[in-house]
């Protein structure tokens, strides 16, 4: 994730151990008793990485809860995102006064089903593939993408986006997507609320990964 984020923000990307690191016990909460091994290792891969990246930025590596809504509480003064799938984790973290939000997705490069292409896609959004090189799930990383936009507009605006209240445009040979929030989303918030989201993306062998931050104005 280091090579889709700029240098003010920290990245980490779990190690091996990592995986079966220690929680904090406020982070525990988060994750609560009954979990499969499965989610236990990715959580707390997440939180390992968290903790190391808020390190990062020359802050104490304090505990990272998870909020009522699922998103996980950063320090004050701090922005940050965390993705994690089959093998792979990252995290992010930012000064707030630098950086307004970042976000930040992993998926497995698969290709999605017609019917998930249909929940995830638009239809502007799919008449774009064909003109892109082929060997790769353009679908999948459109899904990334918009789950990195998520992450980026939840934690600054504080309202819910669907999967078609943003229209990605991909650009293969700069790694690049662009992404403009419907209007209707954009007005109905009380806080200034991006109306769009650039960020990067990547796809090596497996894994799809995309990025974004936020600037402040
Ligand atoms: C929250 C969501 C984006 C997570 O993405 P994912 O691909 O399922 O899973 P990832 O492993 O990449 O990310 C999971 C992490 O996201 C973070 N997260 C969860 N809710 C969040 C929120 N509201 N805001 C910011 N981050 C959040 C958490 O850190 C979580 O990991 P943890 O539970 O171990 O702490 C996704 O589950 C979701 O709800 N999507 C629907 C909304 C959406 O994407 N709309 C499209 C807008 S264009």
């Amino acid at each position: 994730m280091r090579d889709l984020l700029p240098a003010a923000v920290a990245v980490v990307v779990a190690e091996p151990p990592d995986w079966e690191g220690v929680l904090l016990p406020e982070e525990q909460a988060g994750l609560g008793d009954r979990v499969v091994d499965s989610r236990r290792r990715d959580f707390t891969a997440g939180r390992v990485c968290a903790r190391r990246a808020i390190s990062a930025l020359g802050r104490s590596p304090v505990a990272v809860p998870t909020a009522a809504n699922r998103a996980p509480v950063w320090p004050p003064g701090v922005v940050g995102a965390i993705t994690h799938t089959r093998g792979y984790c990252a995290a992010a973290a930012a000064r707030a006064d630098e950086i307004r939000s970042v976000g930040l997705d992993a998926e497995q490069h698969r290709p999605l089903s017609p019917g998930v292409v249909q929940a995830i896609c638009l239809p502007e959004e799919e008449a774009q593939f064909p003109r892109l090189p082929s060997g790769v799930s353009w679908p999948t990383v459109v899904f990334s993408a918009k789950e990195t936009i998520y992450k980026i507009w939840h934690p600054v605006v504080g309202t819910w986006l669907d999967f078609h209240d943003a229209t990605v445009t991909l650009d293969p040979e700069a790694g690049r997507f662009t992404a403009r929030i419907a209007p209707a989303r954009v007005a109905a918030t009380s806080v200034h609320a991006p109306a769009t989201v650039s960020g990067r993306f990547a796809v090596d062998g497996d894994l799809v990964r995309t990025a974004a931050v936020l600037l402040r104005a």
